[in-house]
């Protein structure tokens, strides 16, 4: 294994003379070639004597162990007076193996090592081994361990070959192909889906928004069957009316009240629908309830109100239908499972459980489509809310996609039987911009194919010497140019319609956006500029000012006004998240967070 690999290595270096186990021909082989001086078999406990045998029952001062069970007290045979034993298995510890103190008469010792502890609890310790080492790597004395690679989309061959333990050192999975930009579907075998008329359909969250015209789309399909359930039943005038026209086509629709959440009522509804419907055959499960806000200040009920119809739901719908011969079972997820998304988190992990759910259904041989939507656009929560689709728009870059076209998609995916899939329209250097997660390797393919970094940015080294060239009134106007332009893609104005000189809040940006301004910002100056910044100097003109005189490196603004806007600006962003913090709590959350050095994920936080 690669432990062993690398304490050959040590025991060379130390000019140990070296005996060791292993499990195969090859394996032993393999350590032969390493130039190990004694190689003996592990899967047999014989070992123990052949040592004995060939060191004249001496033994030998250091024993490596991660062999367990009996093969424990035969390595404390072969250990010498003065020797230590060093444990490095971990299924003793955790089954409590007994051991007997016989050998220790022979003042040897016994190590425990478990290197993930070491890291915690001994942070400088690890360090200066790390250095160490890292020196003998240096030197040529140690190299890099034998290793087999597998790219992430091959994870099932990673375990697979791990579970056969034949790999000689590390088994390694890359994201070094990042995540593919296209699924290549292959041809369906049916071109159209067509569903089946003497069946049901059950769509939970099935009376607004999404769920309905998703409902509709079935009957369209051919469903001539449906049960559409929310908490509050046909109560709008619109789920009315659209489940008159439904019946006016010759469907039959039930409409009723009831919570997902309740397994109970749940299984009451699926008993009556087995005596009145014809059989169940698909679900689709679009319950959900949006209740965003600031993680730091979530209460054990606003997690609850948004994970349980999503996580309880799923789980529910899944257990009471096992045992009856679904054909689809459609979950929906959303986009931000896989970027995240600030004010967000209880909604993306209730989509996050979705997911799991649909991959266990799938190992269990059972129907399951987990769809990760991004911004619909004309039904829906978003739809119901212009403001907060137009942010995550500029977020996301691309637009909203229409019912009609998810849809499509759904289809195809139906028909190829793919779950987990994203579907939605964005643009990889707005989205880059504003979320962290989007340095992950994983997207590395889209990141490339977006051909970020190649735009025609000015780099940090020509910012200094557009510094030291220009007048400062050449440089005001250089920076302003380059602030108009940053302020406009955010805002999606042309920047020639910007006025320097009018507050960018007037102009409709809002905390999310000045977030994503001083991320754009200090990526292109290559400077720290705190979110307060903004509140500072809110006008184009007097960012350009304040930039300037950063630059120049001779910043000295006044600390007092930069935690009072933070004061403000914090309080702003709570109650967008519709949270209302106390004075007290605010300005604690500020000084908190003044002291620490924003970088990274932090800035995503609020
Ligand atoms: N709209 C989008 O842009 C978008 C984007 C990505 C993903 N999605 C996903 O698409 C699905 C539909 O979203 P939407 O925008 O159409 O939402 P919506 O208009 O707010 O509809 C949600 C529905 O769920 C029902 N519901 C909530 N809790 C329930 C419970 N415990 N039991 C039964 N029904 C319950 C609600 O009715 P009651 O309040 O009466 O129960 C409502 O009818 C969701 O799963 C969402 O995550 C939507």
């Amino acid at each position: 294994g690669g432990v062993g690999i690398a304490a050959i290595q040590i025991a060379k270096w130390l000019g140990a003379e070296i005996f060791a186990t292993a499990g195969s021909d090859e394996k032993r082989d393999f350590l032969r070639l390493l130039g190990v001086d004694h190689v003996f078999d592990s899967r047999s406990l014989a070992f123990a004597d052949e040592i004995l045998a060939q060191t004249q029952q001496q033994g030998v001062d250091v024993v490596l162990n991660s062999l367990a069970g009996e093969a424990i007290n035969r390595n404390f045979r072969v250990l010498k007076p003065f020797g230590r034993f060093l444990e490095l298995g971990k299924r003793d510890f955790y089954e409590n193996t007994k051991v007997g103190l016989r050998p220790f008469r022979n003042n040897i010792s016994y190590f425990g090592i478990d290197a993930d502890q070491l890291m915690q609890v001994r942070p400088e310790l690890t360090r200066s081994l790390f250095a160490e080492l890292m020196a003998l790597f240096v030197e040529g004395v140690l190299h890099p361990l034998p290793y087999h690679v597998f790219a992430a989309e091959d994870i099932v061959d990673a375990f697979r070959y791990m579970q056969q333990a034949r790999q000689i050192g590390k088994i390694i999975v890359t994201y070094r192909n990042g995540i593919s930009l296209v699924h290549a579907l292959a041809p369906p075998r049916q071109q159209h889906l067509q569903l089946a008329p003497e069946a049901t359909f059950l769509v939970t969250g099935g009376l607004s928004g999404f769920g309905l015209r998703t409902a509709q789309w079935l009957v369209g399909l051919g469903t001539r069957h449906l049960v559409l359930i929310s908490r509050s039943g046909a109560e709008a005038v619109a789920a009315q009316e659209a489940v008159a026209d439904m019946q006016a086509q010759g469907v039959t629709v039930w409409a009723r009240a009831c919570d997902v959440t309740q397994a109970d009522a749940l299984a009451a509804l699926l008993a009556e629908m087995a005596d009145g419907l014809p059989p169940l055959k698909g679900i689709v499960h679009a319950a959900t309830v949006i209740e965003d806000g600031l993680v730091r200040t979530m209460d054990a009920g606003q997690l609850q109100r948004v994970l349980a119809p999503k996580v309880l739901g799923a789980q529910y719908l899944h257990e009471l239908t096992q045992s009856l011969p679904l054909a689809y079972f459609i979950l929906f997820s959303s986009a931000t499972t896989l970027f995240g998304n600030p004010g967000q988190g209880n909604y993306v992990a209730a989509n996050a459980s979705l997911e799991a759910l649909a991959q266990h259904r799938r190992s269990l041989g059972l129907p399951a489509t987990c769809v990760r939507w991004g911004a619909i656009d004309d039904v829906g929560f978003l739809a119901r809310n212009e403001k907060l689709k137009a942010a995550l728009q500029s977020r996301m870059g691309g637009s909203a996609i229409q019912s009609a076209v998810a849809l499509d998609v759904l289809a195809s995916l139906l028909l190829n039987d793919r779950s987990g899939l994203g579907v939605m329209e964005l643009d990889w250097n707005a989205l880059a911009r504003f979320l962290p997660s989007a340095d992950s390797p994983k997207f590395s393919e889209l990141a490339r194919s977006a051909g970020q970094g190649d735009g025609d940015d000015v780099s940090a080294d020509d910012i200094q010497r557009t510094l030291a060239e220009l007048s400062d009134a050449d440089l005001l106007a250089t920076l302003i140019d380059m602030l108009k332009s940053e302020v406009g893609e955010i805002l999606r104005i042309a920047p020639d319609k910007i006025d320097a000189t009018r507050s960018i809040y007037e102009m409709g940006l809002d905390s999310l956006m000045g977030v994503e301004l001083v991320v754009a910002l200090e990526s292109r100056f290559g400077t720290r500029l705190p979110v307060m910044a903004l509140s500072q100097s809110p006008t184009i003109t007097k960012l350009a000012e304040r930039i300037i005189v950063q630059l120049k490196g001779y910043e000295d603004q006044d600390l007092v006004t930069e935690a009072q806007t933070a004061l403000a600006q914090t309080q702003q962003l709570a109650a967008q998240h519709g949270s209302e913090e106390s004075a007290a709590f605010i300005s604690d959350l500020v000084a908190e967070t003044q002291a620490r050095p924003l970088g990274g994920q932090d800035r995503m936080i609020p």
